[in-house]
């Protein structure tokens, strides 16, 4: 597509992506159609954050030992029962809810699986911080319909999604979704409710100038993480460092920024939490469809030792350190990992 592409519709263009496509029989298209639809309930709730009984906690706690907000709660809700009548999928996978979640028996099922994070970020609701969803869709390769048979094929490595992205609710609403054909941005036109092409064929720098972490957890961290995140502060103007720090603590914000100005967003092992001794980020919500969207774009996404998109996943809800952006500064990261670099 030329920038002449900018302005259409995402139906259009999932359109157009189905015709290049002779296998398409349009389920997909109808499932992310739905997706969208969600997105914009959710996003038009979060619009309204701040306003009637919406904002703060549930008081639970849920499966990620993690507080649980009202629109954590909304979104995922929203989510499930938006996709699950429209009978292209087998189950589906939150990162609020412990097990698969079954397609209630009165509906039809199809061959798709939807893993999603309904609200990321959502420490920063009170605060009106950009917050998203992210998604990855999974086709299912075993014959089963049965949820208590199908994890084999939710646990697929992230090579195996045929569709990821997310949804940012920030200063706009922006859609970026791949199928393994580029990625592109759309932004939702708010008076007419729909979503337009706005950054068209998406490509992260080779290298950029922006690292981004929490910091606050440096003591935490082994001696080669130490040493790479001092390798960014260094000044040294042949690397074009010391690289600028930025941190909101919403993924989906940071990972966005940095995809568009490129940089590396980090969320390495630490020793804070021995119950969490490889990460924060969750593999098959957040880092997975974060990683096929950035390796489309042009980027690299690694746990500090090797590509995400190729770990062989063992649990729903398993962490992982994630290094994740412009390709030149993510592999700079696994050299220091490796302990192969030194400052
Ligand atoms: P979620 O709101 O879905 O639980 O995700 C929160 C995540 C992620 O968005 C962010 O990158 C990270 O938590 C921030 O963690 P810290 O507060 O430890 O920096
Ligand atoms: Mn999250
Ligand atoms: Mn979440």
């Amino acid at each position: 597509m030329d920038k002449k592409g900018v302005g259409i519709t995402i139906t259009q263009h999932l359109l157009m992506e189905e015709r290049q496509n002779p296998e398409a029989t349009g389920a997909f298209t109808y499932l992310l159609n739905e997706l969208i639809v969600a997105a914009k309930v959710i996003s038009w709730e979060v619009n309204k954050a701040g306003l009637g009984d919406i904002l703060g906690s549930t008081g639970e706690i849920n499966v990620q030992q993690e507080r649980v907000q009202k629109l954590d709660v909304f979104s995922n809700r929203v989510i499930i029962e938006r996709m699950q009548h429209i009978g292209q999928l087998c189950c589906m996978g939150s990162e609020e809810v412990a097990e698969l979640i079954d397609i209630p028996s009165q509906y039809p099922k199809g061959n798709y699986i939807l893993l999603f994070d309904p609200l990321d970020g959502s420490s920063n609701i009170d605060v009106n911080v950009s917050i998203g969803t992210i998604f990855g869709i999974y086709r299912k390769v075993s014959d089963e319909t049965d949820v208590d048979f199908l994890l084999t094929d939710a646990l697929q490595p992230g090579i195996k999604q045929v569709a990821a992205g997310y949804f940012i609710y920030g200063s706009s609403t922006i859609m970026v979704y791949t199928t393994g054909n580029g990625v592109n941005g759309f932004t939702l036109y708010p008076s007419v409710g729909e979503f337009l092409l706005s950054h068209e064929n998406i490509r992260i720098p080779e290298k950029g100038k922006i690292y981004s972490l929490n910091e606050g957890n440096y003591q935490y961290w082994d001696e080669d993480t130490k040493a790479l995140v001092d390798y960014f502060k260094q000044k040294d103007k042949t690397t074009g460092r010391p690289y600028t720090s930025r941190y909101v603590g919403s993924l989906v914000a940071d990972f966005h920024r940095n995809l568009l100005k490129g940089g590396i967003f980090m969320y390495p092992a630490d020793l804070k939490d021995p119950k969490k001794p490889t990460g924060k980020l969750r593999l098959m919500v957040e880092a997975n469809p974060l990683a096929m969207v950035v390796r489309e774009a042009g980027g690299y996404a690694s746990d500090g030792k090797g590509p995400i998109l190729e770990i062989q996943p063992t649990d729903l809800h398993q962490r992982v350190p994630l290094y994740i952006g412009s390709k030149e500064d993510v592999e700079t990261a696994e050299a220091f990992l490796s302990g192969e670099r030194r400052v």
